[in-house]
């Protein structure tokens, strides 16, 4: 992007847990490039959206369409922009598409490179171990310059089964490559912490598993709960977004690797799984929530109907709450990235997840 151009930025999920934090970021960023930037935000629902512009004033433009499938909108919505961060759900493919195909209207319209950003997880790498249908070698670490993670999410797709946050995010970099888009897609494990934006401040699993033990007043985990995932800070993860936002605007994508290369981690720290029930037990005993701080190890069936709202299937719940996923960020890290939310955010999240599930009630 040529620097006597202002670069045009489209959020999606500006309501959302990651979207929102993102936008706080990009607002308050100290780039000179970002600070003179309007940030267009693509949402549903007009009562939200006037609370955007009545916090964030003229930093933020708003494009209202009807949802997800209204991919028309979105198409022309990225086609009068130079970089698209796409927050909303990671397993919609004709929406990212769409957004795809708009950039590319743009690239032909202007000539100059666009750019794309697609959040992803890594559950897409899990293994299987309650059920065994998936083994990997013990301690597998996938590191995003040193391996294929393209390569070996498509075996995955053709070999285990297709797993849709999987296929979109496949879907993503098949037809950036096919449309000339640079596109990078950040594959993050479990986020924690408040989000900073102005709705939706809570993330995916542990208010999850907080919700089923404030129900069944004692925790649980899925299997035998040895599985051991990624963490990340919400914050530590929205600076990522910004600093690649900032790679890209101000200098062009320096060093950011793209398209099949460009699957990238954000892991700041590793947590088993029984570990986050333990201390979803705590931290909700020494509330008075639950009588006990004993963690129940329950079967992938009863854990399906307890656990990510009943709704994810037991497939879901032994990728998202009970596999092995390791992942090393080095790219991030060789791009600069700095995460400062460590052990101590992370012991001190529980406390603060119970607290915030208690005040709904
Ligand atoms: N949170 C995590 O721990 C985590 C970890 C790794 C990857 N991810 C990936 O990140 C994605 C977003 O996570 P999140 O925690 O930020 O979720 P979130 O808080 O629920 O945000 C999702 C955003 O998508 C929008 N959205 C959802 N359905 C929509 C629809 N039908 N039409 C228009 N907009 C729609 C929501 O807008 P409305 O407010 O209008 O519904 C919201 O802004 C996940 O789906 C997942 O793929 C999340």
């Amino acid at each position: 992007m040529s620097s006597s151009e202002t670069p045009q930025i489209l959020l999606t999920g500006a309501f959302g847990y990651i979207g929102g934090t993102i936008l706080s970021y990009l607002i308050s960023s100290d780039s000179p490039v970002l600070s003179a930037s309007t940030i267009t935000c693509l949402v549903r629902g007009p009562d939200r959206a006037a609370k955007l512009t009545e916090t964030y004033g003229s930093r933020v433009r708003i494009i209202l369409y009807k949802d997800l499938d209204d991919v028309e909108a979105a198409t022309a919505a990225a086609a009068q922009h130079d970089l698209v961060i796409n927050t909303t759900n990671g397993f919609h493919t004709p929406s990212a598409v769409a957004l795809i195909k708009g950039l590319a209207q743009r690239k032909a319209s202007t000539g100059r490179d666009v750019w794309y950003i697609q959040t992803s997880g890594t559950s897409n790498l899990s293994d299987r171990p309650v059920t065994g249908l998936w083994k990997e070698p013990e301690g597998r670490e996938f590191d995003d310059v040193k391996d294929d993670v393209y390569g070996y999410e498509k075996s995955r797709e053709e070999n285990d089964h297709k797993y849709f946050q999987r296929t979109t995010e496949l879907t993503v970099v098949d037809t950036s490559l096919e449309y000339g888009v640079k596109t990078v897609v950040i594959m993050s494990g479990l986020i924690f912490g408040r989000g900073k934006g102005l709705f939706n401040k809570d993330s995916i699993q542990i208010p999850d598993v907080v919700r089923a033990a404030l129900k069944r007043k004692r925790t649980a985990v899925p299997g035998h709960g040895k599985g051991v995932w990624d963490h990340v800070h919400v914050e530590d993860l929205a600076e990522l977004y910004v600093l690649l936002a900032r790679q890209i605007v101000e200098k062009g994508g320096e060093g950011v690797p793209t398209g099949k290369k460009g699957i990238i981690f954000s892991g700041n720290g590793r947590h088993a799984w029984e570990e986050v029930a333990q201390r979803v037990a705590d931290a909700a005993y020494a509330e008075g929530a639950i009588a006990q701080k004993e963690v129940e190890h329950l079967e992938l069936s009863e854990a399906a109907k307890i656990f990510l709202g009943g709704q994810g299937g037991e497939e879901f719940v032994e990728l998202a709450l009970a596999s092995n996923s390791r992942t090393v960020a080095s790219v991030a890290k060789n791009l600069g990235w700095k995460p400062t939310r460590g052990e101590e955010a992370w012991k001190a999240t529980f406390k603060e997840a119970v607290k915030a599930e208690l005040e709904k009630l």
